[in-house]
């Protein structure tokens, strides 16, 4: 089925000049960008975002580095785009992640790991919702 996913390309990508690449790998793959913003996340912006994760030992981390730079936040969509998506990406340790992915070519460590995406078909709601509205 036709679905949408939400991707944010993190900090570190963004500082490593790979938004482009980054953005062909899903257009090449046929995911198809139909929304997109660049922005800086607030401190309060990155922990909704994350807020599943609040209890986890890496939340402080995790925020702190969401917000050490621009993100470019996008909805893609297209055939099974939730699992698509995750194929593209990888691991989400990038010393895991399989070769021809995302994180394994773009990617240095578990925070810093080039790429968010939808886990399921209800995050994917709730995070485009989160960023774009309805
Ligand atoms: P992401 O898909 O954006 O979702 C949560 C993020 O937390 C994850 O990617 C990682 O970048 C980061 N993170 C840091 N440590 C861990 C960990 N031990 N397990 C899962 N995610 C982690």
């Amino acid at each position: 089925a036709t679905e949408r996913t939400l991707s944010i390309i993190k900090p570190d990508a963004v500082a490593k000049n790979v938004i482009g690449e980054i953005v062909t790998r899903f257009e090449k793959a046929g995911l198809k960008v139909v929304e997109m913003q660049m922005k800086a996340l607030s401190q309060a912006e990155a922990e909704g975002f994350y807020a599943e994760h609040k209890e986890r030992p890496f939340f402080a981390d995790l925020v702190a580095f969401m917000t050490s730079g621009p993100v470019v936040v996008q909805v893609l969509e297209g055939e099974n785009a939730i699992a698509l998506n995750r194929e593209l990406m990888g691991a989400t340790n990038p010393k895991e992640a399989a070769e021809g992915t995302i994180r394994r070519d773009f990617a240095e460590s578990i925070d810093a790991n080039a790429v968010h995406g939808s886990d399921s078909a209800a995050s994917a709601e709730r995070e485009i919702a989160y960023f774009f509205g309805k």
